[in-house]
């Protein structure tokens, strides 16, 4: 039976990691999210770390997103008391505590197993958005048990019959009471990244010695394979044999899967789906003001953390661009490269009304297990407030008064 009392959200207003003192003992350890990054590389077995931390390429793409940060400089104001309020930000017509959220993610539990049930307790417990990801490790309906008042969905494109199992799951999603549904855009292809291959993620799937002896190596780990046991596929089940493995999966998402949504299909999303829609991976202003015109609902400006391709813009440097052609039309979101509350920060002067991270809550994960989500988004929260007290804005919404200076920023 599932402990429920532990995952009451407080209201958005009272979250305060700062007064907790879990936070307190674990800040000392691990005070930034950098700190989680270093001690993950040596928690989990290799294959797990390369899976969580590698990009497209030589990485080149992770490296550009973390310097476009870098590169923004916020000019701060003084002569204002800043008493470092509450970060809650309203997104969708609902209150969170905070403008950042966890991003979604395809096979979390090879990072960590039970790694979807952190993520969502996390998020239910601080109140900040939980994409669940279509290949996550967890039904949605399981989600929509831990984490009812933050849950998202996201949507790869699943076209074979008509989008039978794409519209079956926007029909799964409604009856879950998921919030918003997020369609990803910017997975057009299949794409392979070195390290995951060189460290033995292959499909298909033949583990060697070497992972064996990662995970026997790695007890935190190997106790949470024990206790959740080897990674599944829970969204795609209803869709697969019963007995399906990792291949079979495999097998299954390069049949059913693939291809960019089109705008038709963005259109005929946009009729189904009643609630808020969001459209995941835009990086150019003409396609923001594209899913503005479909009567999309927010836009997340990212290049998927690096994942895809080496040579795509930092997201940091295409949003000013964005924003300015939404226009307030709708809501814009950014990730890609956020490692600390500052870049939440940056996100917010330039525009962003929230920002989202991924690997940052997998290094928690790797670094921490079931206890690093929390961590991340506390650490992200401190942040936020200490930032924004810095530059001289009292709330996030104050942030995009604040002079930038961003040599990065693309214009088109
Ligand atoms: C291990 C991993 C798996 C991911 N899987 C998905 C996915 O299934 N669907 C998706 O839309 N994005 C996926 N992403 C991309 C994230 O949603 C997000 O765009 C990216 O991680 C943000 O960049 P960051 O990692 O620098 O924070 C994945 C990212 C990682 C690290």
């Amino acid at each position: 039976m599932q402990d429920t009392t532990a995952l009451v959200p407080l209201p958005a207003q009272d979250y305060v990691p700062a007064d907790n003192p879990r936070f307190v003992n674990l800040h000392r350890r691990f005070p930034t999210v950098l700190y989680l990054r270093r001690h993950a590389r040596r928690h989990v077995p290799r294959f797990a770390f390369e899976y969580m931390d590698g990009g497209a390429g030589a990485d080149g793409g992770i490296a550009r997103n973390w310097c476009a940060f870098d590169a923004v400089e916020l000019v701060p104001r003084y002569g204002v008391t800043t008493a470092l309020p509450p970060v809650g930000v309203e997104l969708f017509g609902r209150r969170y505590s905070a403008p950042i959220g966890v991003a979604p993610m395809g096979g979390p539990s090879i990072v960590w197993p039970g790694a979807d049930r952190h993520l969502a307790a996390a998020a239910q417990r601080a109140r900040v958005p939980y994409v669940l990801g279509l290949v996550g490790g967890m039904t949605l309906e399981r989600a929509a048990e831990i984490a009812p008042d933050v849950l998202w969905f996201q949507l790869y494109r699943c076209s074979r019959n008509e989008h039978a199992i794409g519209f079956d799951l926007v029909r799964r999603a409604e009856a879950a009471r998921v919030h918003v549904l997020v369609l990803t855009a910017d997975v057009p292809v299949r794409t392979t990244r070195p390290r995951e291959v060189a460290a033995g993620i292959t499909s298909p799937f033949r583990p060697d010695l070497r992972m064996f002896a990662g995970i026997l190596t790695s007890p935190g780990y190997l106790r949470s394979l024990w206790k959740h046991g080897q990674p599944r596929f829970g969204n795609l089940k209803p869709y697969t044999a019963d007995t399906a493995n990792v291949d079979d999966v495999a097998a299954f998402v390069r049949r059913e899967m693939g291809g960019a949504f089109t705008w038709d299909e963005v259109a005929r999303y946009r009729e189904r789906w009643k609630r808020p829609l969001v459209i995941k991976g835009i990086l150019h202003p003409a396609d923001a003001e594209r899913c503005v015109s479909l009567g999309v609902d927010g836009i997340v400006v990212s290049n998927h953390g690096g994942r895809q391709v080496e040579a795509l813009p930092a997201p940091i440097d295409v949003l000013p661009a964005i924003t300015r052609a939404v226009g307030g039309r709708a809501t814009v979101m950014l990730d890609s490269g956020v490692r600390s509350g500052l870049d939440v920060v940056r996100a917010l002067a330039l525009g962003a009304e929230a920002a989202f991270a991924g690997k940052a809550f997998l290094w928690g994960l790797g670094a921490l297990g079931a206890e690093g989500p929390l961590h991340v988004i506390d650490l992200m929260i401190e942040e936020i407030k200490s930032s924004l007290g810095q530059i001289g804005a009292l709330r996030p919404a104050q942030a995009p008064a604040v002079t930038v200076r961003h040599p990065g920023a693309l214009h088109f």
